[in-house]
């Protein structure tokens, strides 16, 4: 084992709690949703009953409506704000019993990491029980999407909250959240826990931003966290292409899966077909990307960040359109210029006016954005722009360690490692990435 898969794995197990690992040791103290999907993912390379129950912890959150979600609070912490007496789910008719949890979901990487770790451990054919009934829960959860998020029913579900899509602060949500009015003085006493270190002004989310994202949450638990009157009374509704693009990978293994486990797979092949259309029709741009769309204001978003690039992940686009978004990809717009040379891929394009190099998924290199991008890109025959991505990825870890993100300037002076150090599913993705590159 290389010493960076061995750094790697003592991070996990630092993180690891009773059943479920944290994403990092002190910012993020809870279960987060994709978070233990990319993890069990790494488990599923030595330690098969972890990746197991890591999954299994998660989906102990899940709703009466099939909704998973996005926090599970197995334990008790003061360390991060909104938790569970901010949240207050257990007013809501849905919310699990017993167990507390956010009233929102995340990308669901699910179907994938349930297949993921069938197919490269004994469980499939071993402990088949368990894959069965984790393949069951995952098949709830697009129900749930796929019936109450999705009312048009389109194929598209939308997401509710900038935390949904997983890229909290991403420029694709800037439109959107600017259309909300906030009335400051009903905007309920709220203090963040995530502006402890000295760069983190300077790198996390924005005061004008948090407080949408409070309002928000707010206006859930008094509409009770019922997915009807938030569809009818809420400012933000987006159909976000990395949120379906993750939602049409999971379906198609969750459909293969489903296959070999004997389920009836044709729903899930209706949803999926339905998707892969309407993601063409409706939010393909030809300049290789796919954009989002505000479903409240019936406005396409123009997307010039990674999370366009997702659906690759699924085979959505055709070989021809997958051809035209790699030369994006390949592009000074995501790969820099000899003079600016950069890391593949900045969350958002270097070109473009939003795009900031150090601040919360608006330009920095994710590792789980990469992992995902370049599978897609395999899927296409694309390796040569894979392995870059693999390369730049380990890179930016060997040089700068186990950071949350990485601003993607090749020659900048100041040190690339942002957010929180010890972060989880950077961890899990080196794990999966060396493999790899082996
Ligand atoms: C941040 C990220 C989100 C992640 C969470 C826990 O909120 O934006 O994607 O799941 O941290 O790591």
């Amino acid at each position: 084992m290389d010493d960076l898969t061995h750094r790697a794995k003592k991070i996990l197990a630092s993180n690891y709690l009773n059943g479920f690992t944290k994403p990092a040791p002190s910012l993020y103290p809870y279960q987060w949703n994709w978070d233990s999907g990319f993890i069990a993912m790494a488990y599923a390379h030595y330690d098969e009953k972890k990746a197991v129950k890591e999954m299994k912890s998660l989906f102990s959150g899940q709703w009466k409506n099939g909704m998973l979600p996005q926090i599970v609070f197995h334990v008790d912490s003061d360390l991060y704000f909104p938790g569970p007496e901010f949240w207050k789910t257990d007013e809501a008719e849905m919310s699990p019993t017993g167990i507390k949890t956010s009233g929102i979901t995340m990308p669901p990487v699910h179907g994938f990491a349930l297949k993921y770790i069938v197919d490269h451990t004994t469980m499939g054919s071993e402990n088949i029980n368990e894959i069965q009934f984790l393949w069951d829960k995952v098949f709830f959860l697009h129900q749930y999407l796929y019936t109450l998020r999705d009312p048009y029913q389109e194929g598209l579900p939308y997401i509710i909250h900038p935390w949904e899509p997983g890229t909290d602060n991403s420029p694709i949500l800037d439109s959107v959240l600017e259309k909300i009015n906030i009335d400051s003085l009903s905007l309920p006493d709220y203090h963040r826990k995530d502006l402890q270190s000295e760069d983190a002004i300077h790198h996390r989310p924005q005061k004008k931003d948090y407080d949408r994202y409070v309002y928000l949450v707010d206006l859930f638990r008094k509409l009770h966290y019922d997915d009807k009157e938030i569809f009818v009374n809420s400012p933000f509704l987006v159909q976000d292409p990395l949120f379906i693009g993750i939602l049409s990978r999971s379906n198609k293994d969750l459909i293969s899966l489903g296959k070999s486990l004997g389920r009836d797979t044709q729903q899930l092949e209706y949803w999926d077909n339905l998707t892969s259309k309407s993601m063409n029709e409706k939010l393909w741009d030809p300049r290789g990307i796919y954009n989002a769309y505000d479903l409240k204001s019936k406005e396409t978003i123009d997307v010039y960040s990674n999370s366009g690039f997702i659906p690759l992940l699924a085979g959505i686009p055709d070989t021809h359109q997958a051809k035209i978004m790699s030369g994006y990809i390949s592009s000074p717009s995501f790969s820099g210029t000899t003079n600016a040379p950069g890391y593949l891929c900045p969350t958002h394009a270097i070109d473009h006016p939003a795009h900031d190099p150090q601040r919360y998924w608006r330009g920095p290199v994710w590792l789980n954005l990469n992992w995902m991008l370049s599978e897609g890109l395999r899927g296409y025959g694309n390796g040569t722009l894979a392995d870059r991505i693999i390369k730049d990825s380990l890179e930016l870890v060997k040089e700068n360690g186990f950071f949350e993100y990485f601003d993607p300037r090749k020659n900048n002076l100041s040190p690339a490692g942002c957010g929180t150090d010890h972060f989880s599913w950077t961890a899990a993705m080196v794990v999966l990435m060396s493999q790899e590159n082996n």
